[in-house]
């Protein structure tokens, strides 16, 4: 550099390229950042109109190119300003048109709830899975051995009518949606030699006109449990066990005879009533007790027919609605609230979860 060049000069040509270098990378995200920008360089006491006043002290024959320099810094912050309050509007602009406006408030998401059936369905299936029961699945559309034949129906048993099942195809075999999930046990007997011990959760289908108390489908658990020396005390025993931690401590039950194709004998349960606690109400018809299950001992004809050794083994069956005990658990008066996807009737469960 010149050596005759005196101070003042050198130091306004450090400045001038030292802020040059500054200004030309500046950065902002914001409008309010551009404009502090603009307010540090170009207002009238920021960076560059300062350089005006040491410019008096130049040396006069230097004043002409130190001005120069001057003004195409002012230049060069004028336009870097510029361009970048335009990127910033430009983005502005971009997210209003896309909707987004980050300074907004979230709109609070309304959270689902579980629907009922599924909260007493896996409270139910809690339950028996910790007395060792374990979950088995099947198709809804069966045929007719599986739902009926193997479980010792007669061939003229009036479920086996249209008014009862719901018929997908009479021949050459028959295809129907299944009327109860016994038709799982059939199949795990078939595929299984005992110890055999399971639940069976399930939708089904009965042909029966829509009201309050009945509908075209709803759910079932029932339950299976073979192995050698398995007695009716067992199957009390597993009910007792089940009505209590569903229903509370002080629950008692009662078995009474009753009927059914698949098991010898059988019996239908009833549970104190738990609205009234026995004492007699409108729900249980003042009786103090409530039906709530269907169960029995597996008829030897069904083992046999599913490929189980009679005389080794024995075995028992039980099976219910979810929705009864639903019912029971919170009093829905229409069975069809179950099914009609009612918010207002859903978030009655939020604190059920
Ligand atoms: N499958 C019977 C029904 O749907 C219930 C049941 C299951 C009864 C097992 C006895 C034993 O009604």
């Amino acid at each position: 550099m010149c050596p005759v060049l005196s101070g003042p000069y050198l130091l306004m040509i450090e400045k001038i390229n030292e802020l040059m270098t500054r200004v030309a990378s500046l950065q902002a995200s914001s409008a309010e950042e551009v404009e502090q920008l603009r307010v540090q360089y170009l207002s009238k006491k920021g960076e560059i109109s300062l350089l005006f006043n040491d410019f008096r002290n130049v040396p006069a024959e230097q004043k002409r190119e130190v001005g120069q320099k001057i003004n195409e810094l002012k230049t060069l912050a004028t336009d870097r300003i510029a361009e970048l309050r335009e990127a910033v509007e430009a983005k502005d602009e971009a997210d209003r048109e896309a909707g987004i406006d980050l300074t907004r408030t979230a709109t609070p998401l309304p959270g689902g709830t579980r629907h009922p059936l599924n909260l007493v369905k896996a409270q139910m299936l809690d339950i028996f899975a910790r007395m060792g029961f374990t979950i088995a699945d099947g198709p809804e559309v069966e045929d007719d051995w599986h739902v009926f034949s193997a479980l010792n129906f007669a061939a003229d048993h009036p479920a086996r009518d249209m008014q009862d099942t719901f018929f997908i195809a009479r021949n050459p075999a028959d295809v129907l949606l299944r009327t109860h999930t016994s038709s799982v046990q059939t199949r795990t007997m078939e595929k299984a030699q005992p110890p055999i011990r399971i639940v069976c959760p399930g939708r089904v289908y009965r042909n029966e006109a829509i009201s309050a108390r009945a509908h075209c489908f709803f759910h079932q658990i029932e339950g299976l449990y073979i192995d050698r020396n398995v007695s009716f005390a067992d199957l009390r025993q597993v009910l007792l066990l089940f009505a209590r931690q569903m229903f509370g401590p002080e629950t008692k039950i009662r078995l009474r005879p009753s009927y059914f194709p698949f098991t010898e004998p059988s019996a239908e349960m009833d549970i104190s009533c738990n609205i009234c606690g026995g004492k007699g109400c409108g729900f249980c018809k003042q009786t103090g007790w409530v039906e709530i299950l269907g169960c029995g001992m597996v008829d030897p004809a069904v083992l046999e027919a599913c490929g189980i050794d009679s005389k080794e083994y024995t075995g028992y069956a039980f099976g219910m609605g979810v929705e009864r005990i639903t019912n029971l658990k919170y009093r829905v008066k229409d069975l069809r609230m179950f099914s009609e996807n009612d918010v207002r009737f859903l978030d009655e469960f939020i604190a059920a979860k």
